[in-house]
């Protein structure tokens, strides 16, 4: 969806004399110093899929905001390409750019500006001002997106009634009225106290689920990232120093800064995969009929299901697409089709030793006894989520 490609700004000089202090081949940030400019983003590289929740962490100076406004050129890049949808946006003509911005990508910001004598309603309807439509038809799209963020019925009200946490909404509602496919968030959730973060966190995520808008999310706190990212992206005086999922970085830090922060994490030791286990909302025993089993995950709307031995063993794992090869092939046991695709833990495995392994296969981790029998399920958010709340008292790093 947005492609990125050794993207790099230098702030405060002319573009032929940062070019060439880019080009001397030396370190490049001594470089563009001794010249007396600032190398804000240095050879930045991402793609970020449709639907997607992708965000950029790092402190506060390492590049993060640059990178986005560049996405859509509200800074110019003194070198890389940003291409949107497989289209250039450095070739795109001024008119291309308006509609960019105007209607496939919206911005929201950690403070940005509600009119103060206008209702919710028009603030949240102010992005579409430029899209041609009477007054009803704008007014009646902000009340969806107020209702889709928790504000409905509250289209009347003032700005000065709203609490913190509830100027955030009508911003995020005023960047979906105009129903974009990306949407990019810098910090937004920044200003907002603990309680009603996490509040904002899940309702994004929810409305991730529902909309499947693909979402470029900037953040400081590796809580933060950890709790809604895909993947993170992690910066550094404006480099990328990591990009991994959330269990890949804590698994697998690329080095001592990505560390230092989630060192942190190893306050989940005390946690194990029994802590955090639920019982397997859905099995399938092995003699099962292929048809019925298909029939079972669909409504369950899974892509694969634990297939169980009489004597409560794990056979291994039916999926969908093996399901409907065995039902097309007439097979009249699921033990015919399974496949040995997931990954079985101990219940007193630590996270930090399984939680890389979550997530990589259409079923979640296992949790066995010493007998192999399957006693519990561990889905990746569960993960996530006990990780992030296991750091949550960690003062942040910015
Ligand atoms: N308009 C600008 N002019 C000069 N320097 C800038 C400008 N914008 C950002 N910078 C510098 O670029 C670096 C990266 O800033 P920024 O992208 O805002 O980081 P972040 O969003 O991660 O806090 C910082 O050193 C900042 O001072
Ligand atoms: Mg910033």
């Amino acid at each position: 969806m947005i492609d990125v490609r050794g993207l790099t700004k230098v702030f405060g000089l002319p573009d032929g004399r940062a070019r060439r202090a880019l080009d001397t081949g030396a370190d490049r940030a001594s470089a563009v110093r001794a010249a007396g400019g600032v190398l804000a983003v240095n050879d930045v590289s991402f793609s970020v899929e449709p639907g997607e929740l992708f965000v950029i962490m790092g402190l506060s100076g390492s590049g993060k905001s640059t990178v986005i406004r560049m996405i859509n050129r509200l800074v110019e890049p003194t070198a890389g390409t940003v291409s949107y949808d497989g289209v250039d946006v450095g070739g795109m003509s001024a008119e291309q750019l308006r509609e960019l911005r105007n209607k496939r990508v919206s911005m929201v910001f950690q403070h940005f500006a509600l009119f103060p004598h206008r209702t919710v309603r028009e603030n949240a309807a102010y992005g579409l001002k430029t899209r041609g439509m009477s007054k009803r038809e704008r007014l009646d799209r902000a009340d969806v997106a107020l209702e889709q963020v928790g504000l409905a019925d509250r289209g009347d009200a003032y700005p000065s009634e709203f609490s913190g946490g509830m100027r955030q909404r009508v911003g995020l509602a005023r960047a979906l009225a105009t129903d974009p496919d990306v949407l990019i968030m810098d910090e937004p959730f920044s200003a907002l106290d603990p309680l009603i973060r996490r509040a904002m966190q899940e309702q994004l995520l929810q409305l991730q689920q529902e909309l499947g808008k693909t979402i470029l999310f900037v953040t400081h706190d590796l809580n933060e990232a950890m709790r809604i990212g895909d993947r993170i992206m992690v910066m550094k005086d404006g480099e990328v120093i990591q990009l991994g999922t959330g269990p890949d970085i804590i698994g697998n830090p690329a080095n001592d800064y990505v560390q230092d922060f989630v060192s942190d994490v190893d306050r989940t030791r005390g946690l194990t995969a029994g802590s955090v286990m639920q019982s397997p909302w859905f099995t399938a025993t092995a003699d099962e009929e292929p048809a019925s089993v298909l029939a079972r995950m669909r409504k369950a709307r899974g892509d694969g299901v634990y297939v169980i031995e009489t004597d409560g063993t794990i056979l291994g794992v039916a999926t969908g697409e093996q399901l409907t090869l065995a039902i097309r092939d007439g097979a009249s046991h699921v033990r015919d089709c399974v496949v040995d695709d997931y990954t079985a833990v101990s219940d007193e495995t630590p996270i930090a030793e399984f939680c890389h392994l979550t997530g990589g296969h259409v079923v979640p981790l296992a949790v066995v006894d010493s007998d192999k029998h399957l006693i519990g399920v561990v889905p990746r958010a569960h993960v996530l989520e006990a990780i992030a709340t296991a750091t949550e008292e960690v003062p942040e790093h910015a």
